[in-house]
């Protein structure tokens, strides 16, 4: 049920608006199968099932809305409160599930709907550092491969990969701090929703990924995750 006036309520949002142009499919990514259901359906029953979220935000494409009120239903995922229509790029879209997030949220999380299997160990391990003070909290992997910068196909330097990461979703936030995030009417292209938090000064915490959290992009990926499920 949605926790409406609870103070601690921790909202999720979910962008699967995305149209999927690298896997080439006929549908918008969120809609291809995975194994036996949609891809949606998976990350969907997980946020709805978690014992950490409240209330979810679906972004979906344009003509997609009453397909996920179907499907949320279908799931009985009670917790859906809203089905928006998604924007031009995926910060777009998190801004119009977030104009859906109540005033009295204080906890939201954004999660990409290309990543299914999201669980409760890496929601909690995002959540729980927002109680030490920072404004968000990522999950991310170490590198695996040797970092080069390239410029015109000729290498300019390998690039010391011990203190970067990928960066996954799940991603944690005060609401305060992803408010003003997107506060401006400005269009935004940022690819992640903490380098908009950090573009601001904000404080992001780093905790560990998952490598099942791998984003789908390719229909190889596509495979490797059902193989998971
Ligand atoms: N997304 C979104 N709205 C957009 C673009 C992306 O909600 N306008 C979502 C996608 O649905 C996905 C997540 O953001 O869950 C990450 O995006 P990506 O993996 O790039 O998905 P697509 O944009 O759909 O794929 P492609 O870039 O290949 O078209
Ligand atoms: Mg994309």
């Amino acid at each position: 049920m949605v926790n409406e006036g609870n103070e601690s309520t921790t909202w999720a949002i979910l962008v699967a608006a995305g149209s999927g142009e690298r896997l080439g499919s006929e549908r918008p990514k969120a809609f291809v199968a995975l194994g036996e259901r949609v891809l949606l359906a998976e990350s969907l029953e997980r946020l709805d099932t978690s014992e950490w979220i409240d209330a979810v935000v679906v972004a979906v494409p344009a003509d997609w809305e009453d397909a996920t009120i179907a499907l949320a239903e279908e799931l009985v995922a009670s917790k859906v409160a809203a089905v928006v229509t998604g924007g031009a790029t995926r910060a777009e879209s998190v801004r119009a599930a977030l104009a859906q997030v109540p005033d009295e949220a204080l906890v939201v999380i954004v999660h990409d709907a290309a990543r299914p299997l999201v669980d409760d160990a890496v929601i909690e391990r995002v959540i729980l550092p927002l109680g030490e003070g920072y404004d968000g909290v990522v999950p991310a992997l170490p590198l695996a491969d040797t970092v080069k910068r390239v410029e015109r196909g000729l290498v300019v330097e390998t690039v010391d990969r011990s203190d970067l990461v990928t960066v996954q979703t799940p991603q944690a936030f005060t609401a305060s701090a992803l408010r003003a995030a997107y506060a401006s009417e400005e269009p935004v292209a940022a690819t992640d929703c903490a380098s908009l938090v950090e573009a601001r000064g904000g404080r992001i915490r780093v905790v560990e990924g998952d490598v099942r959290l791998l984003k789908i992009t390719t229909g190889a990926d596509l495979a490797l995750v059902a193989s998971w499920l």
